[in-house]
C-alpha cells in the first residue's frame, strides 16, 4: 500500500472509525494495555494511534506519545485528549517508517492494527526497535494470516480487495516476528477463534 493511498483512505475512515471499528478493536486494545505493567514515569509510544481508542486506557502516571500519518484521524484523537484532559498525552503527525525521535526514547511501544496497513511493516519495526530502550516492551496487536490452510487461501485471495480498503490480509505472524527481530514472550488471542492476535515482546538490541 502506498503512503498517499493510506492517507486518503484513513482521512475517509476518520469520520466513521469509532462507530464502525471500536466494537471489534477495543477489547484487544484494552487487554493488551492492561497487560503491559506500565510503571510511573514510563514513556510509551503509541504507533499509528488513529482516533485514540487506546488513549484513555493508559494510566495517567505514564507519558504517552501518539504518532499517526493521517491528520484527520489525529484530529479525532486530539479531541479525546482535550475532552478528557489527558495532560500526559502528546500527539504528532508523523510517518512510522521515519520516526522523529532519538534512539532509546521510550520504555514501551504499543502498535495496534497498524503493521498490515503501512507500506513496509519491517521499516516501521526497525524504527520501533530503535526508539525503544533495550529491554523495553513492544506490544503488537494485529490480524495475521490464518494457520488454517483453507482460511489462509481465502485471505490471500481477498488480499487485493483488502488492500484497496486499507489493510493487507496476508501477513504471516511467524514471518513478521522473524523479520521484525522480535524477542517474543507471549502470543495471545482473546478467543480461540479470533482474527486478531496480541504479540508481547522484549526489545533486545
Ligand atoms: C486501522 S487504524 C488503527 C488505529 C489504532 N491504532 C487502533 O488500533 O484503533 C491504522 C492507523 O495507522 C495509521 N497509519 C497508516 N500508515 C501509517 C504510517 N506510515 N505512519 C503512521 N501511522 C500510519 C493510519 O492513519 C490509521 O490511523
Amino acid at each position: 500500500m502506498e503512503l498517499e493511498a493510506v492517507k486518503k483512505i484513513y482521512a475517509i475512515y476518520s469520520n466513521v472509525y469509532d462507530a464502525v471499528f471500536k466494537r471489534f478493536f477495543y477489547p484487544r486494545i484494552s487487554y493488551a494495555i492492561k497487560s503491559m505493567d506500565i510503571r510511573p514515569g514510563d514513556r510509551v509510544l503509541d504507533v499509528g494511534v488513529g482516533t485514540g481508542l487506546s488513549l484513555e486506557l493508559f494510566p495517567r502516571h505514564c507519558k504517552v506519545v501518539g504518532i499517526n500519518l493521517s491528520g484527520e484521524m489525529l484530529r479525532k484523537a486530539k479531541k479525546k485528549v482535550n475532552t478528557n484532559s489527558m495532560d500526559n498525552v502528546e500527539l504528532y503527525e508523523m510517518d512510522a517508517m521515519n520516526v522523529d525521535f532519538e534512539d532509546d526514547s521510550f520504555d514501551k511501544v504499543f502498535i495496534s492494527h497498524v503493521v498490515s496497513v503501512v507500506p513496509d511493516p519491517y521499516r516501521v519495526m526497525k524504527e520501533v526497535r530503535r526508539v525503544c530502550k533495550s529491554g523495553g516492551q513492544v506490544v503488537v496487536v494485529n490480524h495475521f494470516k490464518s494457520r488454517n490452510k483453507l482460511v489462509a487461501g481465502f485471505e490471500e485471495l481477498f488480499n487485493p480487495i483488502s488492500k484497496k480498503i486499507g489493510w493487507r490480509s496476508d501477513l504471516s505472524r511467524d514471518e513478521f516476528i522473524d523479520r521484525a527481530h522480535l524477542n517474543v514472550n507471549k502470543c495471545y488471542k482473546l478467543r480461540k477463534l479470533d482474527f486478531w492476535e496480541i504479540v508481547f515482546a522484549t526489545n533486545v538490541k
